[in-house]
């Protein structure tokens, strides 16, 4: 896909019924039902570049992106281990290793983390709502790219030790973890917002 240059003429819309369709049913795939193959790494690049093309006031970048994939899913896989059982020192053998397991259900998983900068002027807030947007944006180009994902935070996205494992500073948090495979079998369309309980017209 080629990139438009900096300060380029872009179309301020861009009708098109597949996109539409995209959205209209995105639907999410859970972990447990992912598999390989995932995106090789040009296309990697390409949805995290989408991505990061995120609605941002005044240029902040408030969020940065972790890449897991191949046998660094494993080396997470212990830090996940130590996590829990620092949690659960008791824990069954069995659900340790689901623990540890936990990013080899995807090929990738993508760490959205939000990163606020405190001095700028814009307001966290509005920092904050920009991470969101990236991880709706990273979902929104999985599928486009032809994969199926899931946005997750489980317990380790709060969790101290793996906070401090994966070097995140103080102005940082995980905002999800965005699993990205292939689906093993259709997910079913869940229960959508009532429009009427939601809008009002002014
Ligand atoms: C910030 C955030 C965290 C989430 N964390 C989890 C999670 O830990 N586990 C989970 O099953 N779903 C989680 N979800 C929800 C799923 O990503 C997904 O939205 C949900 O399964 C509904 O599917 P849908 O995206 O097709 O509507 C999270 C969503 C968001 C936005």
């Amino acid at each position: 896909m080629k990139l438009p240059e900096l300060g380029e003429s872009l179309p301020p819309a861009q009708p098109s019924p597949e996109a539409v369709k995209l959205l209209a049913l995105r639907r999410s795939t859970p972990a447990d039902f992912l598999c390989a193959p995932g995106p090789d790494a040009p296309t990697l690049t390409e949805i995290l570049t989408i991505a990061a093309r995120a609605p941002d006031h005044r240029r902040v970048t408030p969020f940065r992106f972790i890449v897991f994939e191949g046998e660094g899913r494993g080396r997470f896989g212990e830090t996940l281990k130590a996590a829990f059982l620092a949690n659960d020192p008791g824990a069954a053998e069995a659900r340790i290793d689901y623990e540890r397991d936990r990013f080899m259900r995807a090929p990738v998983v993508i760490a959205v983390v939000s990163r606020v900068d405190r001095e700028h002027r814009t307001p966290e807030w509005e920092q904050l709502m920009t991470a969101g947007a990236v991880g709706q944006n990273l979902l929104l180009a999985a599928s486009a790219h032809g994969f199926a994902a899931q946005w997750i935070t489980e317990w380790y996205a709060y969790d101290e030790n793996v906070i401090k494992a994966l070097g995140l500073e103080g102005n940082e948090r995980i905002a999800g973890f965005i699993y990205i495979g292939t689906a093993k079998e259709a997910p079913k369309e869940r229960a959508r917002p009532d429009l009427q309980s939601i809008v009002t017209y002014y």
